[in-house]
């Protein structure tokens, strides 16, 4: 529900600006609507990280469990795709006129892609917290060659466990959302749990 939430939320200020009249609380959207706009959000992040998704690196993400359910790669996608929401929803506010969508989509699909070195996820969690953003910044230079402000996002991204704060607009996107997949993530799971617990008591009045 607050997955969905933040779609909607996200997403209805979008649709605004673009000429459709909602008042907040004033309209709820159907199931189907909102697969709607998951599914474009989708296609613009597969659109701009083109070759980065069909990179070797990123195919072995999709092999590289991150934290509990997620991939590297599901990860990834799910946290461009709050990027680039969050990106447009600033733009709507007039802030952060100048991000470049593709670099923010671009910075976000590598932001963890320090996880697919066996070595760093391999690492006890409090070491891989601190390596993987390093690893990941080699990594983006190295094999996908992105500019100064996306490398600073990644190796940031983990602010405040790395103590150093993001130094531009596109880094403080990328933690928030970053942070935001992470939470839908656990909610996934508590929900999953408290499903599973209704159904063993049900199984055990049966
Ligand atoms: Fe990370
Ligand atoms: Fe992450």
């Amino acid at each position: 529900m607050t997955y969905k939430y933040l779609k909607l939320t996200l997403s209805d200020d979008i649709l605004v600006k673009e000429g459709i009249s909602l008042t907040s609380g004033e309209y709820m959207k159907t199931d189907s609507e909102v697969k709607h706009d998951v599914a474009k959000i989708r296609n613009e992040v597969f659109k701009y990280g083109d070759d980065i998704i069909r990179s070797d690196r990123f195919q072995k993400a999709k092999h590289v469990r991150h934290h509990i359910q997620y991939t590297v790669a599901q990860h990834s996608v799910e946290v461009a795709m709050y990027a680039l929401l969050i990106t447009r929803w600033l733009k709507h506010y007039k802030i952060g006129r100048k991000i470049n969508e593709e670099d923010m989509v671009r910075a976000a699909l590598l932001h963890d892609i320090g996880m697919t070195n066996d070595e760093v996820h391999d690492s006890p969690s409090y070491k891989k917290a601190f390596s993987h953003p390093l690893e990941g910044l080699r990594i983006a230079r190295d094999e996908f060659h992105l500019n100064p402000i996306q490398l600073n996002a990644i190796k940031r991204h983990m602010w405040p466990i790395g103590i150093v704060p993001p130094s531009h607009l596109i880094g403080w996107i990328l933690t928030t959302a970053d942070n935001l997949s992470s939470l839908n993530e656990g909610l996934a799971m508590a929900k999953g749990k408290i499903r599973k617990a209704r159904e063993k008591r049900s199984r055990g009045r049966g």
